[in-house]
């Protein structure tokens, strides 16, 4: 068996009791047994062979590890496979997607002084990421409508941007964004564009391949799917941007751990089936409660009726319309909608998407309680209005849940 160090141990009984109690009983994987998974390689710091090659690997001309911060063997595996997955250059995973999302901005070249040029329905805390983080830093973003293409071209023309932020089906109306079109637009006012691209996966649609420069997930949704690990990635479309954004994730040092790059990267390989039996549950969800008289209206971009039908059939791959419900319940308010939440029996009332459980989450009081009712009414986002992710249970099962607890919560809109 060859020797799993590249220098043996000296003789333990010339060591003394703490060399002994930290070194002796270590197993380390021999380099000629090899796991069919990638293991968990939880170390923090990394040998080579030589110092001289250590001197390379610090210095990014050799290919190794020296670090876990520098990067690690569990987190590179799934690196990889997702930069695979995006037809990247190359991508970093973060704790979390917030992290990936702040990493992306700063790989992008956002700087003092700089604009940023956003579409305006977006998850909350991004929107709070740009307001509280990177504002104070001399950074402004505008908004706009990025499903008006006309509007959107105008305001990235007016600010000259750095980055133009969009994402791909947006939280919770799911709109679509037509990307080929603005990263055309981006690139023509010389400005990156960064997409958000968690709602779609790479399964239903590859970014880069689009225009974008940067894709980022909350790997916390459908990547990993088990709602067991919090993470992100940044990918990139070119080689160029990735050692900058390297050099934000070792100095900002929000990288992800060893465990959860584990969780993860088993997560994604269930990927294509995970969401394709939830992106084809949400259809029938949808399909349901569009004729369900206690349903004012339902948002889905497999609905005819949905303003992004057209777009979303020929963005998204597979046929899929993505694995997101989302409803206004009937005249209804905050008492109703608590009512519905708390009869609910299958589905968990939770903050997530993506999960193999289904999660239905109430935006006014979750993911967009930071802006007022009239914000929130002027993105249509009403409190009347939630959203269900949709998970692998049986279709029917779930129909039968949501229709119980409408029966429930406003009993004379039943059918
Ligand atoms: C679209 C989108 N982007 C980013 C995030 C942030 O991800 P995380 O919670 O992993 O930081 C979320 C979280 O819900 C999200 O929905």
């Amino acid at each position: 068996m060859a020797s799993p160090r590249p220098r043996p141990l000296p003789p333990l009984d010339q060591l003394g009791f703490s060399s002994i109690a930290v070194h002796a009983g270590e197993r380390l994987t021999p380099f000629d047994s090899r796991p069919v998974t990638t293991p968990i390689y939880a170390a923090v710091a990394f040998e080579s062979p030589s110092a001289a090659e250590l001197d390379q690997v610090f210095e990014g001309t050799l290919r190794g590890y020296c670090y876990a911060r520098h990067g690690s063997p569990t987190c590179e595996a799934l690196e990889e496979t997702i930069t695979k997955l995006e037809r990247g250059a190359g991508s970093i995973a973060f704790a979390s997607g917030m992290a990936a999302l702040h990493g992306a901005m700063l790989a992008a070249g956002v700087r003092s002084g700089d604009r940023v040029v956003s579409s305006q329905d977006l998850y909350g805390a991004t929107q709070a990421l740009f307001r509280d983080v990177m504002a104070p830093l001399g950074i402004e973003t505008r908004y706009a409508p990025a499903t008006d293409l006309a509007a959107f071209e105008r305001a990235i023309e007016a600010a000259r941007p750095r980055a133009v932020f969009v994402e791909t089906i947006s939280n919770p109306l799911l709109r679509v964004v037509d990307l080929p079109a603005v990263a055309a637009m981006a690139r023509r006012a010389g400005a990156k564009t960064i997409v958000d691209a968690t709602f779609a996966s790479p399964l239903l649609m590859t970014p880069i391949a689009l225009g974008a420069d940067f894709v980022v997930h909350s790997t916390t949704k459908y990547l990993n799917g088990h709602g067991d690990a919090t993470g992100g990635i940044v990918v990139c479309a070119s080689a160029d941007s990735l050692a900058p954004l390297r050099q934000v994730s070792k100095l900002v040092g929000g990288v992800l751990g060893a465990f959860e790059a584990y969780l993860t990267l088993r997560g994604v390989k269930t990927l294509s089936l995970r969401m394709t039996r939830q992106c084809e549950n949400a259809r029938q969800v949808a399909e349901r409660l569009v004729r369900h008289p206690g349903v004012a209206r339902v948002h889905y971009p497999g609905l005819p009726s949905h303003p992004d039908f057209s777009l979303a059939s020929r963005l998204l791959r597979g046929g899929l319309s993505g694995a997101v419900v989302s409803f206004a319940l009937r005249d209804a308010g905050r008492a109703e909608v608590f009512r519905f939440m708390d009869a609910l029996r299958l589905c968990c009332v939770g903050t997530t998407v993506g999960d193999i459980y289904s999660q239905l989450l109430y935006p006014a009081i979750s993911s967009h309680r930071a802006l007022s009712p009239a914000e929130r009414h002027q993105l249509g986002i009403g409190d009347d209005l939630v959203r269900l992710s949709v998970g692998i249970e049986e279709a029917g099962d779930l129909v039968a849940d949501v229709e119980q607890a409408i029966d429930e919560a406003c009993p004379r809109r039943s059918i």
